[in-house]
């Protein structure tokens, strides 16, 4: 047996197999703590600064290059990381478009450095309300009907906010596509001391009553694999 097995297989002597139920909570500890850290603050794509978790960055990437959306549409685009970052997976699985939307909008100074990077060309910034009717009018002027669409939700965390905007992008999304619900996450960290506001006020909450509504999508816990996630029930598919 060489050095490393041997190791291996010392090391997995010492370690005790956690029940599921304990390790979801362990997992739901550690990331409360992470959140706490402002660690998600600090990750970049390609350069420029992405409010993401590592996992869930992960996950999205498989269900990019699974699904080949041709078209993903965000709203919150903050510094344009995360449209750089859907913009990179999109380039490499055969091409497409990223149409991001934020009020009140990038910087100059970070729409400049999204315009000039190789990837700029595929990304369009719409300025507005994500859930104002010119800008969902300028929305559908840019996709064709045969376009596959992905939705990932990342503005206003707000219940309110998100089901509206629940109620107007479910019907982008391809059959068999993906809208992701971005920070469901607040629902679990308004128990934390400061923020109990979100206790009420959260995406999950949207979620919940949208997918009670709405027989065209499931909530799809698969991705969830790495139990770590600040989209807990936030992967919605849609399945007709
Ligand atoms: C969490 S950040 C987005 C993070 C980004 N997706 C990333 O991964 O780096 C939320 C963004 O939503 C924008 N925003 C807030 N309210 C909005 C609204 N009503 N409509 C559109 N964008 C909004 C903010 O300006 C901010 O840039």
């Amino acid at each position: 047996m060489n050095f490393w097995k041997r190791k291996i297989n010392a090391d997995a002597g010492a370690i005790k197999q956690i029940p599921p139920m304990e390790l979801k909570k362990l997992a739901m500890s550690w990331t409360r703590q992470m959140w706490l850290g402002e660690l998600w603050q600090q990750n970049t794509w390609l350069g420029f600064p992405i409010l993401q978790w590592p996992t869930d960055l992960l996950v999205l990437q498989e269900i990019v290059v699974n699904q080949k959306p041709r078209v993903i549409i965000e709203t919150g685009s903050y510094q344009g990381g995360s449209a750089i970052f859907f913009a990179s997976l999109l380039k490499l699985t055969g091409g497409g478009k990223v149409v991001s939307i934020d009020w009140p909008g990038l910087s100059p100074e970070a729409l400049n450095k999204v315009k000039n990077h190789e990837l700029g060309s595929m990304i369009e910034f719409i300025t507005g309300d994500s859930t104002a009717p010119e800008t969902v009018s300028k929305v559908r002027k840019m996709l064709g009907s045969e376009d596959n669409v992905m939705i990932v939700l990342d503005s206003d965390h707000s219940y309110s906010h998100v089901k509206k905007e629940l109620e107007i992008y479910h019907q982008f999304v391809s059959p068999g596509g993906y809208l992701v619900v971005g920070d469901t996450i607040c629902a679990e960290l308004g128990k934390l001391d400061g923020y109990a506001k979100w206790i009420d006020d959260n995406p999950l909450r949207a979620v919940r009553e949208f997918l009670l509504d709405n027989d065209l999508f499931i909530c799809d816990n698969s991705r969830e694999k790495f139990l770590v996630t600040f989209f807990p029930e936030g992967f919605l598919r849609r399945v007709k």
